[in-house]
């Protein structure tokens, strides 16, 4: 989560914001769409194509899916 915290700041507001179909669309295909909604930002990009992004998909996207809006989950601490 650290790598969306910076930007981001709550890990855990961000799943928040959006619904569980909202983020398996975001991570499908590596990450596909997500990287599409920072192509303008380099910073946020150096860090979608890093291996520790690839490395973290699957984590990343279990958490966003548990936490999504839709999901009836709160973080207990983000
Ligand atoms: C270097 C900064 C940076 C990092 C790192 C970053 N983002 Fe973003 N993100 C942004 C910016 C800037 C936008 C564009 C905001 C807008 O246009 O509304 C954005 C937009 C988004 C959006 C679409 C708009 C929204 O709020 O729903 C999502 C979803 C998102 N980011 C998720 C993530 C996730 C998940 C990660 C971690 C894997 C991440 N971001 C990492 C800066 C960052």
């Amino acid at each position: 989560m650290k790598l969306c915290k910076k930007c981001h700041k709550s890990g855990g507001k961000l799943a928040a914001s959006h619904t569980q179909s909202e983020w398996d669309d975001y991570f499908e295909d590596h990450g596909k769409l997500l990287k599409k909604v920072h192509e303008g930002d380099a910073a946020a990009m150096k860090k979608l194509e890093s291996k520790k992004f690839e490395k973290n998909l699957k984590h990343m996207r279990q958490f966003f899916h548990k936490y999504a809006s839709d999901s009836g989950n709160v973080p207990a601490c983000n």
